[in-house]
């Protein structure tokens, strides 16, 4: 079974290696490795091979999946959560099996969530070069106690319970929005409409996956129900925010804090080292300008344990595939 693994980076490489010769050296699974992402200019890559297996930013819409199929590609491995880039009805009717993963460890991104959020209400991002360069004066860096103070969680699944436990062990007030309410959140916090929760929050934290109903659920309309000063955090998929919006929010001080580990448009800056070229994205380098905006390169799932375990379910995935048993991880339309 061969594999052809993009957007491929040094990490990948190490840890699909290592759980491959630990747990399926039997197997005789091949992996190739591209750097390059998988969109339509780069799909030739596939020929010759069984398998893709692909990352957040890969574009597997139809005329993709349909050379994939061509090539004779038959597996899409997603090794993320999110599949909101495949076109799962296309990948359906082409008969390619697709899987993901679907958790492994939620409190890898809501431990991020938390970083994002104590960095940016303590200001240490700015007090650790300030610091550096002599400067000992404390203006500009008042925070405010997190006990005590209300937090909402939009997606209460995985990641926003583990979010939720984290914020409430710090003595926050918890608020949850999701149209399937968990029992396992009633007993952290109180499940409330969405007007409700932005309307009631300081903090509010995204954990929701982009479809087309969440696609800009933060805009315009939902920013100015925000508290004044209230801080957004987006740890995951940028699609859930309207970027120029949050700008305008930001330049009019409505928003007081933004924190975000994805962007709608990070495919082009992502994942790759941008530090000698310039950047065209006018939007992003808005962003970068506010002292009040923190933003991560999607390094939320960035643990040594996150990255074992969707290794090691990847090629679980894969097993299931070659040895055409059925596979809990599969995405269908179903
Ligand atoms: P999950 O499936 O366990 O939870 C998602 C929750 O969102 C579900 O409870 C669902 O009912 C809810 N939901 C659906 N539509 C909603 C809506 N319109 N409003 C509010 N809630 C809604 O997924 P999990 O594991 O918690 O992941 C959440 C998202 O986090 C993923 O979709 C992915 O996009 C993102 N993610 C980001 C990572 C990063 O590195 N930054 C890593 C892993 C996931």
């Amino acid at each position: 079974m061969k594999t052809a693994v993009f957007s491929a980076r040094p990490y990948d490489r190490r840890y699909l290696g290592e759980t491959n010769a630990r747990d399926h050296s039997r197997d005789d699974f091949e992996f190739a490795y591209f750097d390059v992402g998988l969109d339509a200019s780069t799909v030739g890559l596939a020929s010759g091979f069984d398998a893709v297996c692909a990352f957040v930013n890969d574009r597997l819409d139809a005329p993709v999946l349909r050379a994939l199929h061509a090539l004779g590609v038959r597996a899409v491995l997603l090794r993320c959560a999110g599949f909101n880039n495949v076109d799962v009805a296309a990948a359906e009717q082409l008969g390619l099996f697709v899987a993901r993963v679907p958790a492994y460890s939620p409190e890898a991104v809501a431990e991020h969530a938390l970083a994002l959020i104590m960095t940016l209400n303590r200001q240490t991002h700015r007090a650790y070069n300030r610091v550096r360069e002599g400067n000992f004066m404390l203006d500009g860096l008042l925070g405010r106690t997190l006990h005590g103070r209300t937090v909402g969680i939009v997606g209460t699944g995985k990641i926003g319970l583990a979010t939720a436990r984290i914020m409430k062990g710090l003595g926050c007030a918890v608020l949850g929005f999701d149209p399937y309410p968990s029992p396992a959140f009633a007993e952290i916090g109180e499940a409330v409409a969405l007007d409700e929760l932005l309307t009631c929050a300081d903090i509010v934290s995204l954990h929701c996956p982009l479809t087309p109903e969440t696609h800009h659920l933060i805009n315009e309309e939902s920013l100015a129900r925000m508290k004044p000063g209230a801080m957004l955090v987006n740890t995951s998929r940028g699609g859930l925010v309207n970027t120029d919006a949050v700008v305008r929010a930001l330049k009019s001080r409505h928003l007081g804090h933004l924190a975000i580990d994805v962007y709608e448009q990070e495919s082009a800056l992502f994942f790759q080292d941008l530090s000698g070229e310039i950047i065209d994205d006018d939007l992003f380098q808005r962003l970068m300008t506010f002292p009040n905006v923190l933003v991560t390169g999607h390094q939320g799932f960035f643990t040594v344990e996150a990255l074992q375990e969707i290794c090691s379910i990847t090629l679980g995935n894969l097993a299931d595939f070659a040895n055409g048993v059925e596979c809990s991880n599969r995405v269908t339309t179903a």
